[in-house]
């Protein structure tokens, strides 16, 4: 018997009446994805007010690549709560944040002395991130990336691509902010090969120093591993390793934002060790605390302590609860092989894609790096054309169906996968299963 149960169509009854009271209540800015209301989560399901069971695709937007409440990180929270929940850190140091600090600095990559601050959220990581490198370097510029995603307060949004929902009309935006290209090989100019693409946007950031900004004005470049938002955009090694290059030659600081790439999600701890390239700053978020809000920076330290005490903080910054949730994700991912887990779910959905690939002409370009996988859906092979509405469609059928599933890209036209690596071969299946139906209805 299957994972899946639905008891009624979304919104059930439940659901409805929440709705209508979430819709006078709430402020209508943040989206939702499920039309319906969580009850209980465990593993790879989750089930909702009504009793409908759901496979989870989408795993919080790539927060639970532990699963939802592995009993482990559940167990840890309780009996943190039962010591205390809250001192702030600036009044009343804790264990756990300094246990959290050494344990990032083992598993990230490099082998130079690390320090770590800890934060709430991806965005507060991003911010102070930028802070920490404009305090070390001296230099006020920023340079981000197409497509690129890094949050929704001041600074991150205006180092965001996407104008619509993220920016339209939230403007003005932070001074000193630019933005270069990254490799998107499936949207290349035609005749161009991967090799020149790469070469030309590396060499498009020398041009950049003489034509728009001086290299020793600038503090940082921050980009994303595999993009995420921008629709699980895979760059090469050669890219990579040619801009920490010029990197390095301009004394500008690599800050990799592993927050969606993190924690196994790619088939390594971290996706920047599968491109060799060891960054200054990474900051990271979502599946550190296993659902819990908690985010990091880690990074060299003689850059780590550029800002002076009391230069960043804030009063929940790496909370205990947080701190004991993120020491249990780290040891379940290094007990549980998840790493090794998460690149064999990432092949066996890619060599599925793969195959749907064939069969359905919509399906333009299907790609992704361990258990980060992508399906981009066009009007037409040839022209590429963005299928934003069959790719919503596709949401919500599968979404009737009992399988979670989430978009992406600028042009909200990429299915993405963001499952719990935790979820077992017979759910896996069951997902593809009703992925491949739900395709079949509205490709054919
Ligand atoms: C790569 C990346 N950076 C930053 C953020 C912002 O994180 P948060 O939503 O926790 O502020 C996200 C969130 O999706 C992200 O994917």
């Amino acid at each position: 018997m299957g994972s899946i149960k639905m008891k009624t169509s979304i919104p059930g009854p439940k659901a409805q009446d929440l709705l209508k009271r979430k819709e006078k209540s709430v402020a209508r800015g943040p989206f939702n994805t499920v039309l319906s209301f969580a009850e209980k989560g465990e593993g790879a399901l989750l089930t909702d007010v009504d009793g409908n069971t759901f496979i989870d695709f989408a795993g919080a937007i790539g927060t639970l690549n532990v699963g939802h409440c592995p009993p482990r990180v559940v167990d840890a929270l309780k009996s943190q709560l039962d010591k205390y929940i809250h001192t702030c850190f600036n009044v009343m140091m804790y264990e756990p944040y300094v246990q959290l600090a050494e344990e990032l600095a083992r598993i990230t990559p490099g082998t130079h002395a690390k320090k770590t601050f800890l934060a709430n959220s991806g965005a507060e990581a991003v911010e102070n991130a930028i802070k920490i490198a404009r305090k070390y370097t001296g230099r006020k510029g920023i340079i981000s990336f197409d497509r690129g995603y890094h949050g929704r307060t001041l600074l991150t949004m205006s180092i965001t691509s996407k104008v619509k929902p993220y920016k339209y009309q939230f403007g003005p935006f932070a001074p000193e902010t630019y933005r270069l290209g990254y490799p998107y090989y499936y949207r290349k100019p035609e005749g161009m090969s991967n090799e020149q693409l790469d070469q030309e946007l590396l060499d498009r950031l020398e041009h950049f120093f003489i034509a728009e900004a001086p290299a020793d004005e600038i503090a940082a470049v921050i980009l994303e591993p595999v993009q995420g938002e921008g629709g699980f955009v895979v760059p090469s090694k050669t890219f990579m390793q040619g801009l920490k290059k010029i990197c390095e030659r301009n004394g500008i600081l690599f800050i990799a934002d592993e927050i969606q790439t993190g924690f196994a999600r790619t088939g390594s701890m971290f996706a920047v060790e599968q491109f060799a390239v060891v960054p200054d700053l990474m900051t990271l978020s979502k599946s550190l605390g296993a659902g819990f809000p908690i985010s990091a920076v880690v990074g060299k330290a003689e850059i780590m302590d550029a800002p002076n005490v009391g230069e960043i903080g804030g009063t929940y910054a790496g909370s205990p609860l947080g701190c004991v949730a993120a020491l249990e994700v780290i040891k379940m991912i290094e007990e549980e092989g998840l790493v090794t887990r998460s690149e064999k779910i990432g092949k066996d959905m890619l060599d599925r894609f793969q195959m749907w690939q064939e069969k359905y002409a919509q399906i333009g370009d299907v790609r992704g790096l361990g258990a980060m996988c992508a399906i981009e859906i066009v009007k037409d092979r040839e022209t590429k054309e963005p299928d934003k509405e069959a790719t919503a469609r596709i949401v919500q059928l599968a979404q009737q169906k009992g399988l979670i599933l989430l978009s992406a890209g600028l042009y909200g036209n990429v299915l993405r996968i963001l499952v719990p690596i935790v979820i077992t071969d017979d759910q896996l299946e069951e997902g593809l299963q009703v992925m491949e139906q739900v395709l079949a209805g509205v490709l054919e």
